[in-house]
Formats: structure tokens, C-alpha cells, sequence
């Protein structure tokens, strides 16, 4: 519960202001609020002079096709991601530049130039093509962080197969699913990942998959320094092969495909508010000229830089800030496999201090566990080499960004507040850190370029509302991979040619402030879950006839999931089924997906049309004082809810 002091706390933290510190705008690459003028004059233009600053094999003819929903950029260019994430960098000072310093949970260090990540680079996709995967084939990639999924994504993009990365943290089933929808023909793995010391057994969770399917005829295992055995990971003989292997003898010689600008680059699977996630499809040209640029401006990135973003792979952060953009800039960066509290609270910290990160891109949700932990942490290192901290995922208190400031940033560096989505592909509304004076809590404005506002229902623009995006942007997902009426009616049928991505927002002061989820889709620590996806594994359970799941305030995780659940009948409910349930989620969606709450109730509250009142759930889970029950057919079933949860752990 907050208290009033924090709440005044609050009231007074959004009213600051922080213009950028001097010396940093000096030396920014963005240092006038000119740009925006100009972006906005011809922003067509302005993406077409991002797109020129990659390498393209032959020009487009049009910059920008718009038939709504559906965009092309670039029509008629021919590139390759990984040919300008990588070779494109071979041919000056950036060749021996360090990629990528990774380091491995358990303090092992891995670090690859420019150079030596191209060779591994080939080595694998001549060991994809020998498989035969070709152009257009869909490739599955389940891997911890570690090099190898960096390589393996950008092996596949030389090749031009169209990767699916699943999260480490998602279970077989959601795996088997992910692959049977994009008909993927093969999975990369590993035979374990180190989480907070224990082994994740990713191999076994992946051979529970590959049963589940048809479509997969190889799969290549990493051996994450020889864990096979403490994973149970055995190889099935003709279908499965060691990536060490597979590379051992290949050729450090592979050409990159030329790829059609609106090739697919990639799919991911994200949530949505109906039980089945949908397939987020991205192209070449847009979506690599959309995360260069934003990587460049809004990180400022400069070629002294080392930037660390703390994202997963298995994200679509991994994908635009950890592969595609920095490394189309050329950057140095740090991937870190494990927990931020392994073997202490202290491991983020050090990492800055030792390999002197300059840029910092985390999740709110991280940050508040930070503060939680205490000052005493990152006061053990020395974080003086930070410039720029950067946040993503979830609206990010005013109290934590205060923190953020004074305790990580030493009030020295910018932070951008970045709010996107895994189907825009890259950052849409953000200040930029050398430019945008910044009031804690809020995204502030769009970036150059992105056209964004607040409408309401009707399409009038308002100061608190939908967050709309008004106009095409080249990072914008093409569609939902075979399902593009999904795709119409989930973004574009709210307003006319107009995008909606499900956020409510508000402005204050001429800033943008993102305000959440406006569907049934909540935000877990920054990670989306479809409440329909939870309900559904709850009712999978032979002993449930009904259940609706809502989001629950959380101080760390922004949110947390709360279920109601309703038993079939002669059901002995109670605390032990409570855990088999959410054991049961577990098993079928992910860590990520458990219920924080079970709750047993008689009866869900309904309209008299018998639809389930979920605000009303929302309000006895955050213990509001419930408003209008009129419409509910049975008002008896809130109270007896109430009087039930008070009573629960909650
Ligand atoms: C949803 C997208 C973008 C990569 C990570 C999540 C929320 C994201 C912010 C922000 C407020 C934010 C929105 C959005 N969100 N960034 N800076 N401020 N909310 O990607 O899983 O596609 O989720 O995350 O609700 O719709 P995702």
C-alpha cells in the first residue's frame, strides 16, 4: 500500500523536469529539436535517408506503399540484415572491434570481434544450408542467452530463413505450438541454461515439443559447457545434431542472400486477447531501417560506446537492441546469460563497472526490484563510465525513475523512456537524450519520423484516451502469419487507416504518458500475457468449470496474475488445489504465466447478457470498494467474492 508521503513524493516527481545535462547534447548526434520539424516536413524522406545509410545489394523504386492496412517500404531494394550487421563492418577500423562480450552466469566470458562473429556466422548458416534449410524455411530457435543465439538468428537472416525465437522461459507445449503455426522444419536448442545457478532443462523441453509436432526434421543442440548430463539431454539419432559439430569443419565462406525489402525477416509470437498468440511478422528493409536509426538516436550510440541491454533474446528487445540494431551500428556490446541477483544483488553492477558499459537499457520492473534491494548494491561499484540509461516495457513510475537518476545515474545521465512493441519493431515514442527535456514517468513525444495521438473512440483527439498511431512507420508489423484478418481486426478496425495498439494514454503538458493495457492483456514485468491464454489452461484442468483471470497492482512487477476460478461440482477446493493450478499453468504456458492468487468463488459475477464483469474482478483484487453492480444478474455473488478474498492470501 502507498502512503501519503509516497504519493506526495509522486505528485512532486512529475512535475520536475530534467532538461539533457550540457555536455551531453554537445556531443550528441541529435543535439536540435530541428530534427523533428524536419522529420515530420517529409517523413518519407527521412526514412528513406536512414534506409541509405545501409548497404543495399539493388536501390528500391518506392520509398513507401500504403494500401491499409497492409505497407510496403522500400519496394524493389534487395539487402541482407546480416550481411549489414556484419560484413558491412569488415572493411574498416570495426573489423577487429569487440561484437559482443558475453558473460555466462556461472562467470564464464566469451568475446567475439566483428570479424570472428562473421566466420561463426557462416560456419553456422553453411551448417543450416547443409541441413537443408533454404530461403523462406522457418527455423524455431529456443536458446538461453549466449552467443549462439545471436549467431543463430543472424545465420538464418544470411540465409534468408525466417527465424520464430521462443523464450527459454515458455513450457514445451507453448513451444510445440509456436512451431506447428509456422510450420517450422527445424529447432535450434541447447542442452541447458544456467538460471539462478540451477540448469533449465531446455533440451528436454524441447524434445517434449518436437513430439507434439510434425514439421521439424533437424535439431541442432549448443552444448552450454557440458551440462548435458545435469539437463538429461540425449540425442535422438538422424534428427538431432551438436552445433559444435555441425560448425566443426564448415566453411567460413557464405555468401548473404539477397533479400526482397519485404521478405520476412522474422516471426514472434506475442499474446493477445484471445487464447491462441499470434505470429508477429516483420520484413527486411523497414524493420532494419527502423531499429538502426532509433538504435542510433536514441541510445546515441558512438563507437566508443559499450552498451548493455539486460532483454532476452527470446523478446522482441532482444531482437531490435540487442542483435539487429546495435549491431547494424556497429557497436560493442555486453549479453549477460543470468539472473540480476546471482550470485547477489550486486551481479548488474559489477558487470557496468567491468567492462565500463556507457549506455544501459533495463526494464522498469528491474529497477524497482533495484530499489528494493537497496542503495548498498550499485554503491559496491563504480558506474562512472554510464552516460545513458534507457527503460522499456511497462510505464515506469516517477519514483523509480528518480531512483534510476540519482542512484544509477548519478544525476548525470539522460534517460529515455522508451514505449513500443513487438509489432512495431522498434521505438515509437521517446525523448531524444540530447535533446528532449524530460519530466519523470513520461515517453514524452514521438520519435522524428512516427506520427502519434490520443483519440477516443470516435477518433476525435483528446488529452486522455487510445494511443493511436496516425501514420505507417517502416519497422510496423506486415501481418499476423496466416492470419490476416486477425491482423485487421485486432489493430486497424478501431479507427480508419489508423493503428491501435491496445494502450490507454494521456498528455500533460504537451508529454505523452502511457498509461497500460486497455485490453485483456496484462503486463507482468514487462512481459505480455493474454488473459484468455491463462483462462484456458485453468479450464484445461478437469477439475475447473470456469475461470477469469485479471491483472493485480504489483510494487515490483507492475502487475501480477489473479485468477477466479470456479470448480466443477463435488471439487474440494483449497489451498492444495490452489498450487496445483498454478502448477498447472506453469506446465502449459511458462514460468512467466503463474498465478500470484487463486481464488475459489461459487459463482464469476455476469451481465444478465453472461458476460464475465472483469473490472469488477479488478477491483476486488486490488481491494477497491466496489462502484456500480447494477448490471450484474446476481449482485449476492460480489459480495460473497469480497468477503472471500479479504479472507484469501491475496
Ligand atoms: C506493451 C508492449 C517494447 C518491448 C517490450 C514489451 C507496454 C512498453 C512501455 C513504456 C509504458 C510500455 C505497452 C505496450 N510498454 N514500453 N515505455 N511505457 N508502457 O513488448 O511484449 O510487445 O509489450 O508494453 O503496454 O503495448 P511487448
Amino acid at each position: 500500500m502507498r502512503n501519503a508521503s509516497d504519493q506526495f513524493d509522486s505528485l512532486l516527481h512529475e512535475h520536475r523536469t530534467f532538461p539533457p545535462p550540457a555536455g551531453f547534447s554537445a556531443a550528441a548526434h541529435v543535439a536540435s529539436d530541428d530534427v523533428y520539424e524536419e522529420a515530420d516536413g517529409d517523413w518519407q524522406a527521412w526514412w528513406e535517408g536512414w534506409a541509405r545509410e545501409l548497404d543495399w545489394f539493388e536501390p528500391w523504386h518506392t520509398v513507401h506503399e500504403w494500401d491499409a492496412p497492409h505497407a510496403r517500404w522500400f519496394v524493389g531494394g534487395k539487402l541482407n540484415v546480416s550481411h549489414n550487421c556484419l560484413d558491412r563492418h569488415l572493411d574498416g577500423p570495426r573489423r577487429d572491434r569487440t561484437a559482443l562480450i558475453w558473460e555466462g552466469e556461472d562467470g564464464e566470458r566469451r568475446t567475439f570481434t566483428y570479424a570472428e562473429l562473421h566466420a561463426e556466422v557462416c560456419r553456422f548458416a553453411n551448417g543450416l544450408k547443409a541441413l537443408g534449410v533454404g530461403k523462406g524455411d522457418r527455423v524455431a530457435i529456443y536458446l538461453p542467452m549466449i552467443p549462439e543465439a545471436a549467431v543463430a538468428m543472424l545465420a538464418c537472416t544470411r540465409i534468408g530463413a525466417p527465424h520464430s525465437v521462443v523464450f527459454g522461459g515458455f513450457s514445451p507445449e507453448s513451444l510445440a505450438d509456436r512451431i506447428d503455426d509456422a510450420e517450422a522444419r527445424l529447432l535450434i536448442t541447447a542442452d541447458g541454461g544456467y538460471r539462478r545457478g540451477s540448469v533449465v532443462p531446455l533440451k528436454k523441453n524441447a524434445d517434449a515439443a518436437v513430439a507434439r509436432t510434425d514439421s521439424i526434421e533437424h535439431v541442432v543442440v549448443v552444448a552450454r559447457g557440458g551440462i548435458e548430463e545435469a539437463s538429461g539431454a540425449t540425442m535422438v539419432e538422424g534428427r538431432d545434431v551438436w552445433y559444435h559439430d555441425l560448425v566443426a569443419d564448415a566453411s567460413t565462406d557464405c555468401p548473404a542472400e539477397p533479400m526482397d525489402a519485404e521478405d520476412v525477416l522474422f516471426i514472434l509470437y506475442t499474446s493477445g486477447t484471445t487464447g491462441k498468440p499470434k505470429g508477429v511478422v516483420h520484413t527486411t528493409g523497414g524493420y532494419l531501417t527502423h531499429v538502426y536509426a532509433t538504435s542510433k538516436l536514441v541510445f546515441d550510440l558512438k563507437d566508443d560506446d559499450v552498451y548493455w541491454c539486460t532483454a532476452d533474446v527470446g523478446w522482441i528487445t532482444g531482437h531490435s537492441y540487442i542483435v539487429y540494431g546495435p549491431m547494424a551500428n556497429g557497436v560493442t556490446q555486453v549479453m549477460y546469460e543470468g539472473a540480476p541477483d546471482h550470485p547477489d544483488r550486486g551481479r548488474f553492477w559489477r558487470i557496468c563497472e567491468e567492462y565500463g558499459v556507457t549506455v544501459f537499457y533495463t526494464a522498469p520492473t528491474a529497477i524497482r526490484a533495484f530499489m528494493r534491494w537497496g542503495e548498498a548494491w550499485p554503491a559496491k561499484s563504480d558506474l562512472s563510465s554510464l552516460r545513458l540509461l534507457g527503460t522499456v516495457g511497462e510505464p515506469i513510475n516517477p519514483e523509480a525513475w528518480m531512483w534510476y537518476h540519482e542512484v544509477i545515474g548519478a544525476e548525470r545521465c539522460p534517460i529515455v523512456d522508451t514505449w513500443w512493441q513487438t509489432e512495431t519493431g522498434g521505438i515509437m515514442i521517446t525523448p531524444l537524450p540530447g535533446v528532449t527535456t524530460t519530466t519523470p514517468g513520461t515517453a514524452v513525444r514521438p520519435f522524428p519520423g512516427v506520427a502519434a495521438t490520443i483519440l477516443n473512440e470516435a477518433g476525435e483527439e483528446v488529452d486522455a484516451g487510445f494511443l493511436a498511431v496516425t501514420r505507417p512507420w517502416p519497422g510496423m508489423l506486415r501481418t499476423i502469419w496466416g492470419d490476416d484478418e486477425r491482423f485487421r481486426q485486432t489493430y486497424w478496425s478501431k479507427w480508419d487507416g489508423i493503428y491501435f495498439p491496445g494502450d490507454g494514454a494521456k498528455r500533460e503538458n504537451g508529454n505523452l504518458w502511457i498509461l497500460g493495457r486497455v485490453d485483456d492483456v496484462l503486463n507482468v514485468a514487462g512481459h505480455r500475457i493474454g488473459t484468455a491464454e491463462v483462462e484456458s489452461a485453468l479450464v484445461d484442468d478437469q477439475r475447473v468449470a470456469e475461470s477469469a483471470v485479471v491483472g493485480r497492482k504489483d510494487d515490483i512487477k507492475g502487475e501480477v496474475v489473479c485468477a477466479f476460478v470456479t470448480t466443477k461440482e463435488g471439487v474440494e477446493s483449497g489451498d492444495e488445489l490452489a498450487a496445483e493450478l498454478k502448477q498447472h499453468v506453469v506446465d502449459k504456458i511458462g514460468a512467466i504465466a503463474r498465478p500470484a492468487a487463486v481464488i475459489f468463488t461459487a459463482d464469476l459475477p455476469k451481465t444478465r447478457s453472461g458476460k464475465i464483469m472483469r473490472r469488477l474482478l479488478k477491483d476486488i483484487a486490488e481491494g477497491r470498494a466496489i462502484g456500480d453492480t447494477t448490471t450484474l444478474a446476481d449482485p449476492a455473488v460480489v459480495q460473497a467474492l469480497e468477503e472471500k478474498y479479504a479472507g484469501s492470501e491475496g
